[in-house]
């Protein structure tokens, strides 16, 4: 049995190919081991994200590739089609982290009603939610297009309700308004959704590129949307916090020399734009910093105690998901050339930010 997998060059992203590798029989399978078939998955900016930070945050070592390779690891779904649990069956569905690849055997652990964990010693060491897997048969908020927007849309909304509930938390550091760049991004659009319904004395920002403007104004979570070279147009005179996507260091210290101690707040949380210098300046103002999900994770998950995170974030997520009809046209592919064309268009900055893309490696 093989697998078809999507690799990229890990020095140079432009390149990629696919290689075949063998797989175990369903027969062949070690003890509680698990064949899961890719049926599919989403593709936007974060996984190129992923790749971009493969060696730093150990992405790489997730998906095993040939030396100088890597499999970008992907949010998506897959079917069990060989199983030496005893409690998982063939024919579950399962979502969580793959690699872009038609099959994936999976070392099943800590299997419960809800889930289970890959335990393979390749994929320890990175965080908890990166290994797990949701048990997902017949649940309807996982099928059809809901299924779509879930592997879209989770992973990135979870980064916005976290983002969200820090700022809150801390009195937005004295702010009055939140800046956003690659607001047209989804983790962009999710946290201002969050700011623009619960945060209403706060003034929502989106800055964006000039193609994307349009786009942008037209979601309507936005109070003001400003393309990139008119930043400096911006009042300075009022305390703002700045939530940047974009990753572009260039903007960064446009933004912060233009409103100097004004800036309360720098959270770094993406790199969409890959235009980040590795010395930055000292800049006027709150000193950029990470925004590392993981530790407000574990601070309310101690404060809200077992389930909080989680029932507050389906609160958050039953108001957000209807906005996505509207906001999103999900794209399907299949097949290695449609799988190659998405994953550079998305490197090369070429995906119209409607566009959520579902894909297949599978003809
Ligand atoms: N830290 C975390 O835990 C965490 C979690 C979730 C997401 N993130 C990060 O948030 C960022 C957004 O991810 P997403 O999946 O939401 O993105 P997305 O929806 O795919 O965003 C697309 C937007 O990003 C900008 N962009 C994308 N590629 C570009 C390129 N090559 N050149 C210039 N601009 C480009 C454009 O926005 P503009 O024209 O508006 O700039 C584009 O419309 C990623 O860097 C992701 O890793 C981080």
């Amino acid at each position: 049995m093989k697998s078809t997998d999507f690799i990229v060059a890990r020095d140079d992203l432009q390149q990629c190919k696919v290689i075949e590798t063998e797989l175990p029989d369903a027969a062949a399978l070690p003890d509680d081991a698990l064949l899961v078939r890719i049926e599919r998955f989403a593709f936007t900016a974060n996984n190129i994200t992923y790749a971009v930070l493969g060696v730093a945050l150990k992405y790489w070592q997730l998906f095993p590739a040939p030396a100088g390779f890597g499999n970008i690891p992907v949010w998506g779904f897959g079917e069990v089609i060989g199983t030496r649990h005893p409690d998982i069956a063939v024919g579950e569905r399962l979502f969580g982290y793959f690699p872009m690849a038609t099959h994936l055997v999976i070392e099943a652990a800590d299997v419960s009603k809800r889930g289970l964990r890959d335990a393979a010693a390749h994929r320890q060491g990175v965080a908890p939610v990166y290994n797990a897997y949701a048990r997902i048969s017949g649940d309807p908020a996982f099928a059809g297009r809901q299924g779509d927007y879930q592997a879209l849309l989770r992973p990135l909304f979870m980064l916005s309700f976290l983002v969200d509930d820090y700022l809150a938390e801390n009195a937005f550091f004295g702010a009055r308004s939140v800046l956003l760049s690659s607001a047209s991004s989804k983790t962009a659009f999710g946290l201002a959704h969050l700011l623009h319904t619960l945060r209403k004395d706060i003034k929502v920002i989106g800055l964006t590129s000039a193609s994307n403007l349009e786009f942008v104004k037209s979601l309507g979570c936005y109070d003001e949307v400003v393309t990139y070279d008119r930043v400096s147009s911006l009042p300075a005179d009022s305390p703002v916090a700045y939530v940047d996507m974009a990753g572009n260091s260039a903007l960064r210290e446009t933004l912060h020399r233009h409103f100097g101690e004004q800036m309360k707040y720098s959270g770094r949380l993406g790199l969409t734009h890959r235009r980040s210098q590795p010395d930055e300046p000292a800049l006027p103002g709150a000193k950029p910093a990470w925004f590392f999900a993981p530790d407000q994770i574990r601070k309310r998950a101690r404060e809200w105690g077992p389930g909080g995170i989680d029932v507050r974030f389906g609160a958050a997520w039953t108001g957000f998901a209807p906005m996505l009809d509207r906001w999103l046209a999900v794209t399907e592919g299949r097949g290695l050339a449609a799988v190659q064309r998405v994953y550079l268009d998305t490197l090369n900055g070429g995906i119209p930010p409607k566009q959520g893309h579902i894909l297949s490696l599978a003809e």
